[in-house]
């Protein structure tokens, strides 16, 4: 504190004079006690202080109804009844709470009469247009807000002066099974309480059913939103688990005005696509960041990494009951992809723009994972680590915000599916392609297949130098489409044939085509008598797409995932017929084994540049390409 010299000068003076009276006092003691306590506050001490009571004193209660935990009361002594623990707006509130026990909570809404004090509470409510659609229709709370709705409608009413009051809660950790291999159950949900009558101060499992909303922790969370301008009572329950299970839950819980602080999205698209994995290894990746098609914008989304990424093995329970809670995931999840200490090697994150559209996406590209296993990948949202750190943003942007799991899993050991991402010349390529671990790593598999197809562009590129593709739109061969259009179609058709999309030998979905079945796996196994014997010993199935991976990879027995069908109609259509490109008909001799049809039903049933898992639901329309009969393209086909 800095003293302005009047003020020192004050204050010397005050000191002198506390001295005085104390001498005063220690001389004539009895008769002047009343003297003494009128005394007892020095000025000197509550100088700053003081300012922080009088803007509670702005702030009164109703002076009919004056309740325990004013705000005068609370900014002075900091307390309220004993065990009850006092929320701030916006501020999270770790907590401990011991099985079979309630934790309380009271939240004393910002609320002010006059207009001027209106303003004040806008610009402490962060900015009005926070994104309350965001998370609206989200959440289990919902649904269990309408029905709570019906129930207590007599205090939700909508006041005048009342305002919305978004509860959230993540369970960060819970009781440990007391012997673990003997425990089958993971420990139940903690229960949300929350009553907004006085007469109810400490909602609970004890407390009159009448006058509380009862939530339950939905995977370690709780979204929980309601009208009021009265006091919020909330007790957190936890159930009696000591026969099982040892220690205590511990629970974050926020009280907004603007929005959730954490919230999570049960959607069930869901924002993390599984791009495809290999024996080792996984590539995912988010939804475009962006459809905005200005340059600038797309630069500065390029330039974040909005998201973080948990990983975890679903045989493995320790997430289980957790996976909505942001705190239980960083705590629990085997692998975290966060900006801070959590994060492993196993993961690396960036951004990406490969796929239809070309759009910004962030990618997250593990290695060291367990061959043949199911995991569950979950996207999440952390507001500190994004950046969102300013006061006035709305909760939903502080807190965070986690995602419905995507389920992702490996391939088999024999390590004959290799992923390659980030080619030079296939950019757009990003899956597992035909592979022996005794090649070389994924840059040198990378190379060799980039390598092989763009040479095998250098020879196109010559034919197209041929077509008169600067002429006149009148000379030219398409008024439809131009040499752009047919190089763009020869580059995704040639990308696709040229670079097959590994699947594991045993997975068993009717429209892979199998490769290579009498050569040796890597570790130098074959396929048994059986096996060999209800496959026909065509082209197809005894060698890989192109004889050069048989030659140098030696991969061994795998399925491909064959290109699409309209990838060629589209070559066919877009460049001059003089090149002579032609795609076999379904049905016809050429396209089985060379061609599979897109079939949304079944998912990812065909491969193209940017193809992933996607979401079953969100199918991707099949063109119609007016079918050419024609040369076959050959030399990367097989017929
Ligand atoms: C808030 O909304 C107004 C109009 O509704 C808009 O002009 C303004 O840009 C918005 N502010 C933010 C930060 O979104
Ligand atoms: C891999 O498997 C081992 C043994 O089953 C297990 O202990 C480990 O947690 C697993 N790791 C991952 C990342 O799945
Ligand atoms: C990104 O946007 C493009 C173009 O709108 C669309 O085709 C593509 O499916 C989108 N990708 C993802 C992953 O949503
Ligand atoms: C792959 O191996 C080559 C040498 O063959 C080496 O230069 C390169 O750094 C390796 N790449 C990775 C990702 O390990
Ligand atoms: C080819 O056509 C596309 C539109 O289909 C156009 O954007 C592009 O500029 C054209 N290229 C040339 C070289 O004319």
């Amino acid at each position: 504190m800095h003293l302005s010299p009047l003020q020192s000068r004050l204050a010397a003076s005050l000191a002198a004079s506390c001295l005085l009276i104390l001498l005063y006092l220690i001389l004539f003691p009895p008769d002047f006690a009343l003297a003494a306590e009128l005394n007892e506050a020095p000025p000197v001490v509550t100088d700053d202080f003081d300012l922080s009571i009088d803007s509670a004193k702005l702030n009164p209660r109703d002076s009919v109804y004056e309740p325990e935990f004013s705000a005068f009361d609370k900014s002075i002594t900091g307390r309220a009844p004993e065990g009850v623990t006092q929320l701030t707006n916006n501020e999270p509130m770790p907590m401990n709470v011991e099985p079979g026990s309630t934790q309380l909570f009271v939240f004393v809404p910002p609320s002010w009469s006059s207009g001027e004090e209106n303003d004040r509470r806008h610009e402490l409510r962060g900015e009005p247009n926070t994104s309350k659609a965001d998370d609206a229709g989200a959440g289990a709370g919902t649904a269990e807000e309408s029905k709570g709705r019906q129930e207590n409608e007599r205090n939700l009413e909508k006041r005048q002066g009342s305002q919305t009051v978004y509860i959230s809660a993540n369970t960060c950790q819970r009781p440990q099974p007391v012997e673990p291999s003997k425990t089958t159950k993971d420990p139940p949900q903690l229960t949300l309480f929350v009553s907004t009558t006085a007469a109810n101060q400490a909602p609970g499992p004890l407390a009159d059913e009448g006058s509380q909303e009862v939530i339950v922790f939905k995977e370690g969370a709780v979204m929980y939103s309601f009208d009021t301008d009265e006091e919020v009572y909330l007790g957190v329950y936890a159930p009696d688990v000591s026969e099982s299970f040892s220690g205590p839950y511990n629970v974050r819980v926020a009280v907004s005005t603007d929005s959730y602080y954490y919230s999570y999205d049960d959607r069930d698209d869901a924002d993390l696509i599984w791009v495809d994995s290999d024996s080792q290894g996984a590539l995912l990746i988010t939804h475009n960041l962006t459809e905005s098609a200005d340059p600038n914008v797309e630069a500065e989304v390029m330039k974040t990494q909005p998201y973080v990424l948990f990983a975890h093995n679903k045989k493995d329970r320790a997430i289980n009951g957790l996976k909505y809670s942001y705190c239980g995931l960083y705590n629990y999840a085997q692998i975290a992809a966060t900006k801070d200490e959590r994060s492993t090697d196993l993961v690396r994150t960036g951004m990406t723009k490969r796929g239809p559209g070309n759009l910004p996406k962030q990618q997250f590209f593990f290695i060291g994972l367990n061959s043949s296993a199911d995991y569950f990948g979950i996207l999440a949202r952390d507001g500190r680590a994004g950046g969102y750190l300013g006061k006035r943003q709305a909760a939903s942007q502080r807190g965070t915000r986690v995602f419905k799991a995507t389920s992702f899993s490996t391939k088999s050991d024999h390590g004959n599916c290799a992923l390659v991402i980030d080619l030079a010349f296939c950019d757009q390529i990003a899956y597992s392609v035909p592979s022996n671990p005794n090649f070389g790593n994924s840059t040198k598999l990378a190379d060799f297949y980039d390598n092989y197809a763009r040479s095998a562009y250098a020879n196109f590129e010559k034919s197209l130098a041929q077509v008169a593709c600067d002429a006149p739109s009148s000379q030219r061969y398409s008024l439809a489409r131009n040499c752009t259009d047919c190089a763009a179609a020869y580059k995704d058709w040639l990308c696709s044939v040229a670079i097959p999309r590994c699947e594991d030998f045993s997975n068993t979905a009717s429209y892979l085509q199998p490769r290579a079945i009498d050569h040796p796996f890597p570790n130098g196994e074959k396929l048994d008598a059986e096996t060999l014997a209800s496959m026909p010993k065509t082209p197809a199935y005894m060698s890989s797409r192109n004889s050069l991976i048989d030659d140098i990879i030696k991969p061994g027995p795998h399925k491909e995932l064959l290109p699409c069908d309209d990838l060629c109609y589209k070559l066919v259509q877009s460049c001059p017929a003089s090149m002579e490109f032609g795609c076999p008909l379904p049905g016809s001799i050429g396209f089985a084994g060379n061609y599979a049809k897109h079939d949304t039903s079944e998912g990812l049933t065909c491969n193209f540049p940017g193809s992933a898992h996607f979401p079953s639901a969100g199918g991707r329309a099949v063109l119609n390409w007016g079918v050419m009969a024609g040369a076959l393209m050959v030399g990367l086909l097989m017929v």
